[in-house]
Formats: C-alpha cells, sequence, structure tokens
C-alpha cells in the first residue's frame, strides 16, 4: 500500500447510512438525503442503507420500526435517489453486516469504543444499564462501510469520530493479518452550509428530538405547514445585511439565509447580493414560497410510496440482494484471512 494515495487499488465507491429512528426533517434533507441525491454521477457506485440495527441500540417499538423503516426508504426516494441508480437497502437483511462486525469487534479495543463522545452523550450517567449494542455500535458502522470496500463516506460532523474509529479497525486489520485488504476510508464532511439550525432558536441544530414542531420542517408537513412555519421563524429585528460578513453575530437571519442558498442551490454570497436589504417581511415569504416549491412535492411523493409499503418492500427486497452480491465475497475473503475453515 503507497503512502500517498492509500485507496489506489479500490474502486470509489460511497456507501452512508441514516437510521431508521423517525421524524425526517429539512436538517436530514439538505444535510444528508439532498446531498446523496446529488451525488449519484454515473460512474461511482452509491450504497446507501437504513441502519435498523443500530436503531435498536436504544428500544425502538417493533411497530414503529418498521414503519420508520419504510417511511425513511420513501425519503430517499422522493429526495431523488434512484433506486436502479443506486442501492438502497435496510440493513437487518444483509446478515453480512452483522458477520463482519463480529470480526471487528475482536479487533477494535475496548479502550477506543469507550472513548467515542457518542457513546459517552447516549450512554449518560448510567454507562451500567446501557446496552452493549450501544458500546459495540461503531463496530457494525464500520462494518456497514468496510463490507463494501467503500472508499467514500458522506456523514455529519457528528459521525467523524466513528470514521476515525472505522479507519483504525481498517488499518489494525491490515497490520495484524499482514495483508492490504480493506480500504482506508475517507470522510466526505460538509461544512456549516448543511447544518440547518432550529427555526426557533439559530444556535441548536434543528433536531427530530425538539419537543417543538415549530422548530424543524419534517419532510412530512404540507404545504400549509410550510410555510407557517417559515413565517413564524424567529428573526431579529434589522433587515438582512448587504454583506455576508453582516449574517455573523445573527444565527437567526443566518440559517434562513443558509437554507435559502441550500434549497434555491446558490451560494450564500448570491442570496445577499440578491436578497441583501431585505426585511423579514419581504425575505421570509420569498423563502416560504421556495420552501413550498421544493418540499411539499417531497412530502406528497413520500405520502404516494408510503401508502403502498409492499412496494417499498420490494425496493428493500432488490436493494439488499444487489448489496449482497458485493458484500458476499468480501467476507468470505474476510473469512479466509482470518483462519476460518470454510
Ligand atoms: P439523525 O437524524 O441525527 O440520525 O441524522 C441523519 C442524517 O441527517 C445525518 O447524516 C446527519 O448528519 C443529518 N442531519 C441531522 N440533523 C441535521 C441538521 N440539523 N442539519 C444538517 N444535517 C443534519
Ligand atoms: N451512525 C450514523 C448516524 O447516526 C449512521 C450510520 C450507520 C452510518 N452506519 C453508517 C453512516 C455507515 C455512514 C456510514 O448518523
Amino acid at each position: 500500500m503507497s503512502e500517498s494515495q492509500p485507496n489506489a487499488a479500490f474502486t470509489p465507491r460511497v456507501f452512508s447510512g441514516i437510521q431508521p429512528s423517525g421524524n425526517l426533517h429539512l436538517g436530514n434533507y439538505l444535510g444528508a438525503l439532498k446531498r446523496f441525491a446529488d451525488s449519484q454521477t454515473a460512474g461511482i457506485q452509491s450504497i446507501f442503507c437504513m441502519v435498523d440495527m443500530h436503531a435498536i441500540t436504544v428500544w425502538q417499538d417493533p411497530e414503529d420500526l418498521r414503519r420508520q423503516t419504510r417511511e425513511l426508504t420513501a425519503g430517499f426516494i422522493a429526495s431523488g435517489v434512484d433506486p436502479e441508480k443506486s442501492i438502497l437497502f435496510n440493513q437487518s437483511q444483509v446478515a453480512e453486516h452483522a458477520q463482519l462486525a463480529w470480526i471487528f469487534n475482536c479487533v477494535a479495543r475496548m479502550g477506543w469504543m469507550q472513548r467515542m463522545t457518542q457513546w459517552k452523550d447516549k450512554a449518560g450517567k448510567n454507562q451500567q444499564n446501557a446496552s452493549l449494542g450501544l458500546l459495540a455500535y461503531p463496530a457494525l458502522m464500520a462494518a456497514d462501510i468496510l463490507v463494501y470496500h467503500a472508499t467514500h463516506v458522506p456523514v455529519g460532523e457528528d459521525q467523524k469520530q466513528h470514521l476515525e474509529l472505522t479507519r483504525d479497525i481498517a488499518i489494525k486489520f491490515n497490520n495484524d493479518f499482514g495483508v492490504d485488504f480493506f480500504p482506508i476510508t475517507e470522510p466526505v464532511i460538509e461544512g456549516t452550509a448543511t447544518r440547518v439550525m432550529s427555526l426557533r432558536d439559530g444556535t441548536k441544530k434543528m433536531s427530530k428530538s425538539d419537543p417543538s414542531d415549530m422548530s424543524r420542517i419534517n419532510l412530512t408537513d404540507d404545504a400549509d405547514a410550510i410555510a407557517l412555519k417559515i413565517r413564524k421563524a424567529r428573526t431579529d429585528p434589522e433587515p438582512l445585511p448587504e454583506t455576508v460578513e453582516g449574517l455573523e453575530e445573527r444565527p437567526e437571519a443566518r440559517n434562513l439565509v443558509n437554507i435559502y442558498a441550500a434549497l434555491a442551490d446558490l451560494s450564500v454570497e448570491q442570496v445577499i447580493a440578491e436578497h441583501g436589504g431585505q426585511q423579514f417581511g419581504t425575505f421570509k415569504p420569498a423563502l416560504a414560497d421556495l420552501a413550498v416549491a421544493k418540499l411539499a412535492p417531497i412530502s406528497t411523493e413520500m405520502k404516494r410510496l408510503t401508502a403502498d409499503p409492499a412496494q417499498i418492500d420490494t425496493v428493500l427486497r432488490r436493494g439488499s440482494e444487489r448489496a449482497r452480491e458485493i458484500a458476499a465475497p468480501i467476507l468470505e475473503k474476510t473469512y479466509e484471512i482470518v483462519g476460518m475453515v470454510r
């Protein structure tokens, strides 16, 4: 393996996953789904996974989990991820993820897992009572990625530490067994432009767990709800600044401008050039129109798709078959390297 191009021997392949834990919102769309849809370029294979096995590291009601897995799949498709071009499936249907995860449980060290900030946050003060799966979570995530020899993983900033751990696992496996088998995965992390903040507090991330529904635009919201939430979004009393720098100390104004830019595929500079100096009484209706034009069709399409769960299940089953075609030989080779009799 050469130092400068560690993955030169691997075909570029994109993998990412989202937990089916409910309430898809504008942050998920701009931070993940839309980027996934935009990245499906000819030539590079993309694999997107509903990580249902990660979801159960904390309690999930079975009926909710099933519904949310289908809803997330509908969200991917409605956002423009094409299940023919990309591979779209749920994790539990491709057993190779769990099988490789076991091997990685034996490669990774306890200390690596205990250092993860997500483990510390989610387990809280009562670590003794957290599931063993919650601690082992990053080894399963490494398996998700490496069972496809994926080279590029688009994720949010909060997943960076897990990706570094994925690299550590690949490096340790390659060293332990004296092979160049697993690629050293590159994180593809977007800047702050795709960090969507709460509509009620520009310093907090838009989140599915915020108790106020007015803080987020759900991908299932209809046109009226979308327009209302933007009209009621918190702002300061000043008009929009004439320069990008003028947004610096104004988190709510910056958030609305960022959302406008992301939805319109414009830069923040271009939005300020067009709307700088406007009062919110003018800018908010423009943003509401844009958001309705871009998001209402997604919510309509999600409704149409979720009305036919059998069709979604067919998409997931086909995707799983295609995924397994890639994963099975990589797992087989891993077993051989490790010394399992086949
Ligand atoms: P989560 O809903 O936290 O499971 O995240 C699912 C995906 O959406 C991840 O790729 C996150 O990085 C992304 N995401 C979640 N919330 C936001 C947000 N407020 N802004 C941008 N991206 C987000
Ligand atoms: N841990 C990721 C999250 O919570 C989801 C995830 C699981 C993932 N496996 C993955 C993301 C593999 C990228 C690649 O957002």
